[in-house]
């Protein structure tokens, strides 16, 4: 039996560290579908285009991503840090509410999940992607405390950002993510809701491992 683990949550909410621990944890295979919007968001972007021309099918006809022992290649480029600025992070939720970039990424999504034990964290993982995981984990915590850890975070990788800038980019990018029509970020009926404001990754991490354990009986 494949297990499929779902993990969801605004930016900032510790989805990126718990699930990488997990996936290892466990011996699974992770996919970081953030990532994969950030990729179309810079490449579209860096194209001219914006996320309010009608059709954007023919340029994401371009965009080849590969994604190979838990890297990711576009057009045969292996992407690294150059997506992880907070610009590029609202690029992508600028284009995430776009149709054509919903349909292309999730078709994608869903055929790397396919028949696989697998972690894979995003937005709409649990109510898009992987409907049918075994276990749905939901994320929280206060901007707060996202602010702090993007800020973190990002300063260890020697990325210039304000706290106050991040702040506000985690805000906007919260209202832009769960009021888009399409697939927005929100929780699935059947998901379990953690607040990790005041737990530290480990906890986290122990209490997704027992509900791992009782439904896919490891
Ligand atoms: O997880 P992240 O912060 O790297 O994601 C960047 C943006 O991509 C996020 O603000 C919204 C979008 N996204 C999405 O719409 N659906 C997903 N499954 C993952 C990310």
């Amino acid at each position: 039996m494949h297990c499929k683990i779902a993990i969801d949550g605004p930016a900032g909410s510790g989805k990126t560290t718990v699930a990488k621990l997990i996936a290892q944890y466990l011996g699974m295979d992770y996919l970081d579908t953030g990532a994969m919007y950030r990729i179309i968001g810079l490449f579209l972007h860096q194209l001219g285009l914006s996320p309010k021309d009608n059709s954007l099918e023919k340029y994401l006809e371009d965009a080849k991503i590969d994604y190979k022992d838990g890297h990711f290649y576009l057009n045969g480029r292996l992407v690294g840090d150059e997506i992880r600025t907070p610009e590029v992070g609202m690029y992508a939720s600028d284009f995430a509410s776009h149709a054509d970039v919903r349909n292309f990424l999730t078709r994608m999504q869903k055929e790397i999940c396919k028949d696989r034990s697998i972690v894979a964290e995003g937005r709409d993982i649990g109510t898009v992607v992987m409907p049918d995981a075994n276990v749905k984990i939901f994320l929280v915590a206060s901007p707060e405390v996202r602010a702090k850890r993007r800020y973190d975070e990002l300063r260890d990788k020697g990325i210039d950002v304000t706290y106050e800038e991040l702040l506000e980019q985690i805000i906007e990018r919260d209202k832009n993510d769960s009021t888009r029509d399409i697939a927005p970020l929100s929780k699935a009926d059947d998901a379990i809701e953690i607040d990790t404001s005041k737990l530290n990754v480990q906890q986290v991490v122990d209490k997704i491992i027992e509900v791992v354990k009782e439904r896919c009986m490891l």
